[in-house]
């Protein structure tokens, strides 16, 4: 029996990463779009690899365990990807708190009770949550450690406390970091790794709207003003997850890698700063 990879989001970035290091594994993708998983199940089966896809809800406990329940069928989980998310311009505060957020604190635990000893994840989170000022150490530690049934109640994400979606967006995904170095800890008592990549700016449907979204002028200022000078694409963030992935990142977990052309470091030392 093969492996199996669990990749949740048959996006540009899920399926560059699964590409770049799901060979010879077993691998289901869930997407609450069953189209766009059978899309890239399509694609990447007519290039060598062993794609099931499957309709799942990242904003569902329900659904998770039956994404798992189905992959453990294959063989023993030996790698989660999650690349699935909703971004500010598709989708209303509770959406993106309810998926980017819960869902990927769902995701977490429950392949974290299942992943076999060795077995890695990363999680995309976004260089969204390094545009916030720095919480309270005690809202930190809230978000990362608070029991997922009782996250969305947690005051600082009721709805007074949201501006709009894009705080909503950048909450969830400072989440995300917080919950990774949590579950890390746990992860480790299996033998398991889980890290966080931080995209920028890349090309993808997801990045496309926003492009055409209310916010586009911004994020078009952003790629131009950044170092790099350029958005970047779903296989650099892959570079990143096979590094994390495979053995030369063994040393690494509950990290965070930002990838974004430096457009943070502009942010705060740079002409991407807001203007006071
Ligand atoms: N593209 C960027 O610029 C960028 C930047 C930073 C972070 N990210 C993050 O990367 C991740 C992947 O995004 P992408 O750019 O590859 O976008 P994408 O649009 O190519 O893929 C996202 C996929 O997630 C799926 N999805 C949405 N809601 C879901 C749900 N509730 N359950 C299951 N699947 C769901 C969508 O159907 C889609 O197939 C997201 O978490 C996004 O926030 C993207």
């Amino acid at each position: 029996m093969k492996d199996v990879m669990i990749l949740t989001g048959a996006g540009q970035i899920g399926m560059a990463i699964a590409r770049r290091i799901g060979f010879g594994k077993k691998i289901v993708v869930g997407d609450k779009s069953l189209k766009n998983a059978e899309t890239i199940a399509k694609i990447m089966n007519e290039a060598g690899f062993d794609v099931t896809p499957m309709e799942m809800d990242l904003s569902s406990r329900e659904s998770i365990r039956n994404l798992i329940d189905e992959a453990l069928k294959y063989g023993e989980i030996s790698m989660l990807v999650n690349a699935a998310g909703v971004s500010p311009s598709q989708a209303p505060v509770e959406a993106i708190l309810k998926v980017d957020l819960y869902g990927t604190a769902v995701l977490l635990e429950e392949v974290g009770k299942v992943i076999k000893e060795g077995g890695v994840g990363v999680t995309i989170s976004s260089q969204s949550g390094h545009r916030m000022p720095a919480l309270t150490p005690e809202k930190d530690e809230l978000l990362a450690t608070t029991p997922t049934e009782e996250l969305l109640s947690l005051e600082m994400l009721q709805p007074e406390n949201i501006r709009d979606t894009l705080h909503a967006y950048q909450m969830a995904k400072r989440c995300n970091e917080k919950r990774v170095m949590a579950e890390a800890v746990k992860w480790g008592e299996r033998g398991t790794r889980l890290n966080d990549i931080a995209p920028g700016i890349i090309v993808t449907p997801l990045a496309i709207d926003e492009f055409n979204g209310p916010r586009g002028d911004f994020y078009k200022n952003m790629f131009a003003k950044c170092p790099a000078g350029r958005p970047g694409t779903a296989d650099e963030v892959a570079n990143v997850a096979e590094l994390l992935m495979g053995p030369a990142g063994a040393f690494i977990t509950g990290s965070t890698i930002l990838i974004d052309g430096g457009a943070t470091a502009s942010y705060y030392y740079g002409p991407l700063k807001p203007q006071e």
